[in-house]
C-alpha cells in the first residue's frame, strides 16, 4: 500500500477518495463556463456586495436577522478601509476587529493560515470552538477531513494552500453566520484575496459560497461549474463538516477538488 493510501485510510477515507472512472476532470472541462450565469432567475443584488457577483443571482434579503435581532447594545465600530494593508497590518486589525457581535464572545479572531503566496485559496465558514481557541482555522475534526482531503489531491496545509474563512470570529454555538456579518467581514477577505492572488479559490460550503460569489448559492448546483470571480475561478465543494455527517458524499467533493485543480490555468 502506498503511503499516500495508507494516509487516506488512516483517516477513514479510502477507498472513497480513490478516483473513478466518472471523477475524471477531463468530463468536466466542457459544462461549466467562466462567468455564466446560475440558472435561477436573477434577483436583486445585495446590498452588501455590489461589484463580485458575475455569476449567480442574488439573494433575497433575509428576514429579521435573528443576530441583529437579539444583539445587545452592538459593540460595533466599522471596519476601517483595509484594501491598502498588508499582512501584518491586516491581521491585527483582524484580531482587533470588534465590527459586528461576533468580536463578543470569541476568543480570539482567526484571520487564516498558510502560504501567503499560494496558488490555493479555501474558504470556509467561520471558526470552531477549537478554531476559537487555538486562533487557526479548521484545526478541529473538520479539518482533519480538510487536510485528508488536501492531500488526496498532492496538498498540505502551508504549502501553497492558504485557508480562510467567511467570518474570521466563532458564531456562538458553531450556528451559521448571519448574512450581515460575513457582509461585514468580507473586506477583510477581500484584502487576503488580493494580496495571495491565488490561481483558484475553493468554497467550502454554502457560507462561504455565498461570501464569495454573492446571492443565493446552492451547492449541489453550483457543484461542478467553474466560476469566474474578478478573475479568479471559483469553484464550490461541500463543507469537510458536512462530509463527516455524510460520508457517502466525499466522493463527490473528491471529483469537486480535481476539477478544481484542472480549472488552474
Ligand atoms: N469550519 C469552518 O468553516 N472553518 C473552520 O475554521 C473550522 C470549521
Amino acid at each position: 500500500m502506498s503511503r499516500h493510501t495508507s494516509l487516506l485510510r488512516e483517516m477513514g477515507l479510502a477507498p472513497l477518495w480513490r478516483l473513478r472512472a466518472s471523477a475524471n476532470p477531463a468530463e468536466h472541462a466542457e459544462a461549466p463556463v467562466v462567468g455564466q450565469p446560475a440558472e435561477s432567475p436573477p434577483a436583486p443584488a445585495q446590498p452588501a456586495a455590489p461589484d463580485l457577483r458575475p455569476a449567480v443571482t442574488a439573494a433575497r434579503p433575509r428576514p429579521a436577522a435573528v443576530s441583529a435581532a437579539a444583539a445587545p447594545a452592538a459593540p460595533v465600530q466599522a471596519v476601517p478601509d483595509v484594501s491598502g494593508l498588508g499582512w501584518e497590518a491586516l491581521e491585527r486589525q483582524i484580531r482587533d476587529c470588534r465590527a459586528c457581535v461576533l468580536c463578543e464572545r470569541r476568543t480570539q479572531a482567526v484571520p487564516g493560515v498558510g502560504d501567503r503566496e499560494a496558488d490555493w485559496l479555501i474558504v470556509g465558514e467561520g471558526p470552531g470552538a477549537e478554531e476559537d481557541q487555538r486562533g487557526e482555522p479548521f484545526v478541529g475534526q473538520a479539518g482533519k477531513l480538510l487536510d485528508a482531503m488536501l492531500a488526496a489531491i498532492g496538498l498540505k496545509r502551508g504549502q501553497n494552500v492558504y485557508i480562510a474563512n467567511a467570518v474570521k470570529c466563532r458564531p456562538p454555538g458553531n450556528r451559521t453566520p448571519e448574512a450581515d456579518e460575513m457582509a461585514t467581514c468580507q473586506p477583510y477577505l477581500e484584502r487576503q484575496i488580493a494580496l495571495i492572488q491565488p490561481r483558484i479559490i475553493v468554497a467550502l460550503g454554502r457560507p462561504a459560497a455565498q461570501t464569495l460569489l454573492g446571492g443565493e448559492v446552492k451547492i449541489a448546483a453550483a457543484r461542478g461549474r467553474l466560476f469566474d470571480r474578478n478573475g479568479i475561478p471559483v469553484v464550490v465543494t461541500y463543507h469537510p463538516a458536512y462530509l463527516l455527517r455524510n460520508p457517502q458524499d466525499k466522493a463527490k467533493a473528491w471529483e469537486d477538488l480535481c476539477f478544481a485543480r484542472a480549472s488552474i490555468v
